[in-house]
């Protein structure tokens, strides 16, 4: 095992203490970012040639989805070794690489933790399907005895979140094991002591490398709850948990899963530097959210709440509302999101008849986004989340106002989604289509082949990033702008005081001395008093802001 210990040395330009509270993180899906090598996929060395168009930007970390070993049955969140990079992606020479550079640009470097459950191809997997039931290998999984006179049926009625059973038996084997997600994707006991150390290995691993923190998928599920009883209710992950505020089920947010962070905090605050947690978990109220951001446990939640929200003023001032006041009750950031890798593409959900309504994927002879109106849309958001005081994320592709791939022909799908529950849910790859870097170019300048893993729809040409650079009011240019300005007015670390707007689908707010408006409805609106430092759109003759269009102004 390389147990290597770096020099941690704080990145350039990244000085300001609790970076994380104001931070803007840029999500990368390595395998859909940049190919080096012309196979189709994503790789590290293409994550650090981009790395310096990342800078020009103006994030402050990236979060990269998993690289390490894995037979990619659910696009590298089944890990089949937690130290060992997938010679897909590259090597753990290029990872230091990657982050040294980073560094050097003055970004931080976050990756993901998958703890929840591991890859059948994980060894402890494998050593757990060659010992027999009650075995000591079995124990670090969740293998149970079936119902029924010979044990056919289910230890219980839990279905997994990716559709159909989520128990599995190996063939021949007589016990099931539990999977909340696909039959390859294992969940791991956490009563036992092997997985709690091991993990806490895992995560020195990483910290002794030099990452900044770790985005912790599925962290409220970990723990579950004892003797796991039946339960009705169907999990889901995008659209939230059914059955419930009070009845997440009993695989989910459980309190013993809290002492977990609690020791993982005490880890990571014995390292220099700040580093940080964000929870991936798709629980409410806020209130239960937040509970994973208590001063002892992680630092960020994913706000899924405000990513959900609907292209309507009431609503979204509804959201950031409840988002400030639950996050501050408990003293930490709140975070802003809009889309990521399971989520479809914001630019496109904008666009759809009830605006910001959340498909499980679009395909062909689903409702079609209405692009244009979709990007507009999705423009004047980005005012919105970059002038909310906390930590903002950022999906690749969303500063080229990238749209969801809504017409992927059936056989090119991989997310297991699809194939669990038949087709029913179109599923995730529709957002993770690798990115257009040049709009000539073989793979719209991908990789160096034509290859690409998912094939690129036509008009991803007009968002290649060649054709938006350096062009006066291009999405990229505007991202650019809203990020300096960002920087610049300190929004990330400020206060939100809400305005009267002149109708009810005007959004208004002052964050120090930076007004953001944001008209949701048609009608073009009078700007307030100040001096016009961005707009997404053009105003109109008479200096009024159009609909589905926004503006920044300097109130000083
Ligand atoms: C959440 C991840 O974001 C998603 O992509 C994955 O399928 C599930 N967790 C299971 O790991």
């Amino acid at each position: 095992m390389n147990m290597r210990t770096k020099d941690f040395t704080t990145p350039a330009a990244c000085t300001n203490l609790e970076w994380w509270r104001s931070a803007v993180i840029y999500q990368i899906y390595p395998r859909s970012f940049a190919d080096s090598d012309g196979d189709g996929i994503g790789d590290l060395p293409g994550i650090t040639a981009k790395l310096p168009y990342l800078g020009r930007l103006g994030i402050d970390a990236i979060w990269l989805s998993p690289f390490y070993l894995s037979p990619q049955a659910d696009a590298g969140y089944d890990v089949a070794d937690y130290r060992v990079v997938d010679p897909l992606f590259g090597t753990l020479d290029d990872f230091d690489r990657m982050l040294e550079q980073a560094h050097a640009l003055g970004m931080r470097v976050i990756v993901d933790l998958v703890p929840n459950h591991t890859s059948d191809e994980h060894a402890w997997f494998q050593a757990a399907l060659q010992s027999p039931p009650g075995s000591a290998e079995r124990a670090r999984y969740l293998f149970r005895d079936g119902k029924g006179a010979h044990g056919n049926l289910p230890p219980n009625n839990w279905q997994s979140v990716f559709g159909g059973n989520a128990w599995s038996r190996a063939p021949g084997d007589s016990q099931w094991y539990l999977h909340l997600f696909d039959r390859r994707q294992p969940d791991l006991n956490w009563d036992h002591p092997d997985v709690r150390s091991e993990f806490e290995d895992v995560l020195k691993f990483w910290l002794d490398r030099g990452v900044d923190g770790f985005r912790v998928d599925v962290a409220h599920g970990l723990v579950k709850a004892p003797g796991l009883p039946d339960w009705a209710g169907q999990a889901a992950m995008v659209e939230g948990t059914e059955g419930g505020d009070d009845n997440p089920g009993p695989m989910w947010d459980q309190e013993d899963v809290h002492e977990i962070y609690r020791s993982w905090r005490r880890l990571l605050d014995s390292y220099p530097g700040e580093r940080m947690m964000v929870a991936e978990a798709w629980i409410a109220p806020q209130a239960r959210l937040t509970r994973y951001i208590r001063p002892d446990e992680m630092q960020q939640a994913f706000n899924f709440d405000y990513l959900l929200t609907h292209w309507d003023a009431a609503e979204i001032k509804a959201v950031v509302d409840s988002s400030l006041a639950a996050s501050a009750a408990v003293g930490a950031p709140t975070t802003w999101v809009m889309s990521n890798h399971d989520s479809v593409r914001h630019t496109s959900r904008y666009g759809l008849s009830k605006p910001g309504a959340r498909p499980k994927g679009i395909a062909a002879d689903g409702e079609q986004p209405d692009e244009a109106l979709g990007l507009r849309r999705a423009r004047a958001a980005a005012f919105l989340t970059l002038a909310l005081p906390g930590s903002a994320y950022i999906y690749q592709g969303e500063e080229l106002g990238l749209p969801e791939h809504t017409t992927l022909e059936a056989h090119y799908r991989q997310d297991p989604a699809f194939f669990r529950t038949n087709g029913e849910e179109i599923g995730r790859d529709g957002c993770r289509v690798p990115l257009p870097w040049l709009a000539d170019a073989p793979s719209f300048g991908f990789g160096p082949s034509e290859k690409s893993w998912l094939p690129q729809p036509e008009n991803f040409a007009r968002y290649a990033v060649d054709r938006q650079e350096g062009v006066y009011g291009s999405t990229l240019e505007l991202y650019r702008q809203l990020l300096q300005l960002r920087h610049d007015y300190k929004l990330g670390n400020g206060q939100l005081r809400w305005q009267s707007g002149d109708s009810s689908d005007v959004l208004s707010f002052d964050n120090g001395t930076l007004c953001t408006v944001i008209n949701l409805g048609m009608r073009p609106v009078t700007l307030p008093p100040g001096r016009l430092l961005l707009s997404s759109e053009q105003r109109d003759a008479s200096g009024r802001l159009p609909g589905n269009a926004a503006a920044w102004l300097a109130l000083r």
